[in-house]
């Protein structure tokens, strides 16, 4: 798919069905999302790959009761990992950088697996300690985003943006 297209047809999916994610393009995924920049290049950020239903629930429970991500083949947990940005950048690559570059690291995984054919939702509302509990994660990183990625059983229509008129803003 042409890049341009794969970010215009992009939607958030919150209906799956049961087709499991093959395996190569798992690891297609993983590889963009790998392949992302990040600041320093240090990657300070860790990804945790959840198939289990178990975990899914959990997660579901965490974000605030959004049941449907217990309904996604997979969902990779984005975190930040602040001591990594930490060692080398002090106090901003530990406030920004660390999630930055765990956030930069899911947006390129989320269009990977859209040019893939696969949908995913972006879930950002939870509550972190929740998250922390159900991956097991060790102290110290902080989730930044649950990427749900499957084969979508919704066909959204497309969302509402600002005009560039509104959001940009020219500097003289
Ligand atoms: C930072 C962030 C947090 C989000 N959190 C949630 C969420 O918790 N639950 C959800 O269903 N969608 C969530 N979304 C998806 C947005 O609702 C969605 O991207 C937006 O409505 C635009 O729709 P579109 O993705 O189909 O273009 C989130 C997206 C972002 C970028």
């Amino acid at each position: 798919m042409d890049f341009f297209d794969v970010i215009s047809t992009r939607r958030s999916v919150r209906v799956y069905d049961s087709r499991p994610v093959e395996e190569e393009k798992l690891q297609s995924i993983l590889k963009a999302a790998n392949d992302a920049p990040s600041a320093g290049n240090l990657q300070s950020y860790e990804i945790y790959l959840v198939r289990s239903k178990t975990v899914q629930r959990a997660l579901a429970t965490a974000a605030l009761g959004q049941l449907f991500i217990a309904s996604a083949p997979l969902a990779l947990v984005f975190c930040a990992h602040p001591d990594r940005a930490a060692h080398q950048y002090g106090e901003r690559g530990r406030r920004l950088y660390a999630v930055q570059d765990a956030t930069i690291a899911c947006a390129y995984a989320m269009l990977a697996a859209t040019a893939l054919g696969l949908a995913t939702v972006w879930i950002g509302a939870f509550n972190d300690e929740e998250v922390q509990r159900a991956i097991l994660k060790p102290e110290g990183q902080i989730p930044v985003a649950i990427l749900l990625i499957g084969y979508a059983a919704e066909n959204p229509a497309p969302t509402r943006r600002r005009s560039l008129e509104d959001l940009v803003h020219p500097v003289e």
